[in-house]
């Protein structure tokens, strides 16, 4: 059954073109956060210099600290500013940004304060034109949602003030629980507050570029899809790495794990694009099905197993960009016996028709050498290789690599025969650079998404089957390291490739992690 969102979109049989969203009012739960400055922010600025924000569009910070309505814009103002880097020609949107800006400080558990809201709603309606319809974006840390949620139904808020003319959604960050019981659980306070359309789980990454085009590049081109498949691949590579360590977010971290934070999410909904099977149109419930019959195909980690397909570590104390940085375990609030774990690489299978038998390797990890997302597709070795004593055996197949971040975009690797009078086989690249081919920076995924939600297109956000899905399949893994607390837990030096387990982990298949 198609959402309610698509019936009304006209745009339901085809792409989404630009188009400006109706007006509305968005409502911020958690303004004071580093998301509000860092990301939400930026991108509400982007969206209004760039004139894709309607008329009147006006923002409500919610939080508890007490602060008024121009303490909270000043905040902001520099926060974009501070985010932007602006030129002077931006610098002038910045006063109109702050003008749509509005604070509320109250604790989320008092009712009261949703009463409070809904009068300021109503009269943004009256005085700016926000027309009555209601973006609610928690970007507050999870355990708030139930609470919020509950309160704004109480509040008469969740129901779209004029059914049918109006419309009413939610946005709820990551993570989305922290197993598969918690991820149904705050699914039934949501669902029995909210209607399903109206409920979007944001995942940034499938608002970036290029996690869109992996959509594009498959489904637009004749030439790929055809090999596509176990035929022609020898294994895919998901390698999603970072810098960075926990920096202020140990607490979080502790109680999260790389596991819960890139794998569960973003990791796996990459995983579901590059694995999905062809839709007939590109509308939300479309993909979100095949997305989700990805999930269901996942062959199942047993705990008895959970060594022989995952390797999982933590970074000791090293250098990262020429600088000493310190072990997790000595990271602000984090304990100095902590298990969790700040790597993993993965080897898993998806049991379907097309994908039976090929290994997906997948590695994320804090702290390792470079910031690099990367899906590599690895095909098969010729099968017959003419010309032996030319140099071609040493040479890695052809690899399609899809560079998500940074120096985004795609290229091919193939032999070619290096110029001279004797056969002597490199490997040479036909490469895409986003940079080269398109002269405008793209847009960050948190305006792709926003825009997407006050549109009411929900083809980039996780329906609750797939979260589920995915716990179902992260759970086992995580009890088994539960239960095993440091056993098994490898350490890495910061600013390395990870622990060398992982590099004898895909070596015993005969293989090897890119080099990137
Ligand atoms: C967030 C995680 O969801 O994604 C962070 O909580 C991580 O730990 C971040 O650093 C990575 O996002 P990006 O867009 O910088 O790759």
């Amino acid at each position: 059954m198609p959402e309610t969102a698509e019936l009304l979109n006209p745009l339901r049989e085809g792409i989404r073109l630009r188009r400006t969203p109706d007006p509305c009012a968005m409502v911020i739960f958690g303004a004071s956060g580093d998301l509000t400055e860092r990301k939400l922010m930026p991108a509400l600025f982007y969206l209004l210099r760039e004139r894709m924000l309607p008329p009147g569009f006006s923002v409500m910070g919610c939080a508890r600290t007490h602060r008024t309505d121009d303490e909270f814009r000043q905040m902001m103002g520099e926060a974009v500013r501070k985010f932007l880097r602006l030129n002077s020609e931006s610098e002038a949107f910045v006063e109109g940004f702050e003008k749509g800006l509005y604070y509320l400080a109250d604790d989320f558990s008092n009712p009261k304060a949703y009463e409070q809201l809904r009068t300021t709603l109503d009269r943004l309606d009256q005085e700016k034109g926000t027309a009555g319809n209601r973006l609610f974006y928690l970007a507050t840390p999870p355990s708030f949602f139930p609470v919020i949620v509950k309160n704004l139904g109480a509040a008469g808020l969740a129901k779209p003030k004029e059914p049918g003319k109006t419309w009413t959604r939610i946005v709820l960050e990551k993570p989305f629980g922290r197993s598969l019981d918690s991820a149904r659980d705050l699914n039934q306070v949501v669902t029995g507050v909210f209607e399903e359309d109206q409920v979007y789980r944001i995942d940034h990454y499938l608002g970036k570029e290029t996690v869109q085009n992996l959509l594009v590049f498959r489904f637009a081109n004749g030439i790929f899809e055809p090999f596509w498949n176990r035929r022609y691949i020898d294994h895919v590579q998901i390698t999603v790495a970072e810098e960075l360590g926990v920096e202020n977010r140990g607490a979080y971290y502790e109680e999260a794990g790389l596991l819960r934070d890139m794998i569960q999410n973003h990791v796996l909904q990459l995983l579901s694009l590059v694995a999905m099977e062809p839709t007939a149109t590109f509308q939300a419930t479309a993909v979100r099905d095949e997305k989700a019959k990805v999930m269901r195909a996942l062959r199942p980690i047993r705990p008895e197993a959970v060594q022989d397909f995952v390797v999982r570590g933590q970074y000791a104390e090293g250098y990262v960009g020429g600088k000493k940085v310190p072990a997790y375990r000595t990271e602000p609030k984090v304990l100095p016996t902590s298990c969790t774990e700040t790597y993993a690489a993965f080897k898993f299978f998806i049991d379907n028709w097309r994908w039976a038998d090929v290994p997906f390797y997948l590695r994320s990890g804090k702290r390792l050498a470079k910031r690099v997302s990367e899906i590599s597709i690895q095909f098969r070795r010729v099968p017959h290789l003419l010309f032996r004593g030319a140099g071609a055996e040493g040479i890695e197949p052809n690899i399609l690599s899809i560079r998500i971040q940074p120096n985004e975009g795609i290229s091919l690797k193939f032999c070619a025969k290096l110029p001279g009078t004797t056969m002597q086989i490199r490997p040479v690249k036909m490469e895409f650079l986003y940079g080269e081919s398109f002269g405008a920076a793209p847009p960050t995924a948190y305006e792709t998404l926003l825009l997407d939600c006050m549109l009411g297109d929900a083809t980039l956000f996780n329906r609750a089957d797939a979260v589920d899905l995915s716990w179902e399949f992260v759970d086992p893994i995580l009890d088994r390291w539960k239960q095993d607390g440091t056993k098994g837990l490898a350490t890495y030096p910061a600013g390395s490739w990870g622990p060398k387990e992982a590099d004898d982990f895909i070596e015993r298949d005969g293989r090897e992690w890119r080099r990137l």
